[in-house]
């Protein structure tokens, strides 16, 4: 552990400014909060001192994740932690996904991850993001992606409170899959064959805090100003989204929920 939190710290700046420059051509908005990123590992005093984790994101580091080849072929299983940690540059590419729930407004809700997470601590991102895992059985299931799907379920309910039986099945579109790899702190990581999904429904939220500081619905118009105006940097995966298609595909939510999801794997 005591090498791990000291690599941590030797690292952190060099995995910020390979981000930064890999990124010359984004937004403005994006680009602050990437410029946000920086500021915040460097003055954020209880993240470098970190020793010890916090117990209960220490326990779900221990699960399953599906490991993938590019073209997201299930080729075995790896834990949480072994997922998300940098050896030599690299990360193990695994299956994860990204969900976008809207309320009937067309307000999206998003999150501020919590203080314990370890993974992007208080980042700010889209409303949840997680795995389906290879220690539940029914969640490595393809067909009609029905593995993510639970495990959208199961993750909106543990993380958000939503409870199972608001959200069907069928209110769950698999839009679209990214593969992006993001080098973290330079510990701990992404990379990720990332199942984006989409949920239009006004739902029954009660969070838990020990994965989410804050939620709040953000209607289209206010989100370039939502963005500007944060004091924490935001995860690469929805920054990656939001540069690409998700304005796209909000102006069109509509259509784009009943659209099949299409079979392309964009790399970022
Ligand atoms: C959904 O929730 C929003 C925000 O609370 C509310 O304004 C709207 O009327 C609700 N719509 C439906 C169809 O329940």
């Amino acid at each position: 552990m005591a090498v791990q939190i000291l690599t941590k710290v030797l690292l952190t700046p060099v995995a910020i400014s390979t981000c930064l420059s890999s990124h010359v051509l984004m937004k403005s908005s994006t680009r602050l909060s990437l410029i946000a990123a920086q500021a915040f590992h460097s003055q954020n005093k209880n993240y470098m001192n970190k020793f010890s984790f916090d117990p209960i994101q220490e326990q779900l580091f221990k699960e399953n994740c599906l490991l993938v080849d590019e073209n997201d072929k299930v080729v075995g299983y790896k834990s949480k932690r072994d997922c998300h940690t940098v050896v030599d540059n690299m990360i193990p590419l695994h299956r994860a996904f990204s969900v976008f729930l809207f309320n009937e407004n067309n307000e999206l809700l998003l999150q501020q991850r919590s203080r314990y997470k370890i993974t992007y601590p208080e980042y700010f991102t889209n409303t949840c993001c997680s795995h389906p895992l290879y220690d539940n059985e029914d969640e490595t299931k393809e067909k009609d992606n029905i593995g993510v799907k639970l495990a959208v379920q199961r993750r909106l309910n543990y993380e958000l409170g939503i409870p199972i039986q608001e959200i069907g099945l069928d209110d769950i579109k698999c839009i679209t899959r990214i593969h992006y790899f993001d080098k973290g702190d330079g510990v701990f990581g992404e990379h990720e064959i990332d199942y984006i999904v989409f949920i239009k429904k006004n739902i029954t939220i009660n969070i838990n805090k020990n994965e989410i500081h804050h939620t709040e619905y953000v209607g289209m118009d206010k989100m370039e100003d939502f963005l500007k105006s944060l004091h924490y940097p935001i995860t690469p995966w929805f920054h990656f989204i939001v540069q690409s298609k998700l304005y796209d595909w909000w102006k069109n939510l509509d259509q784009v929920l009943i659209k099949p999801t299409d079979n392309t794997i964009h790399k970022f």
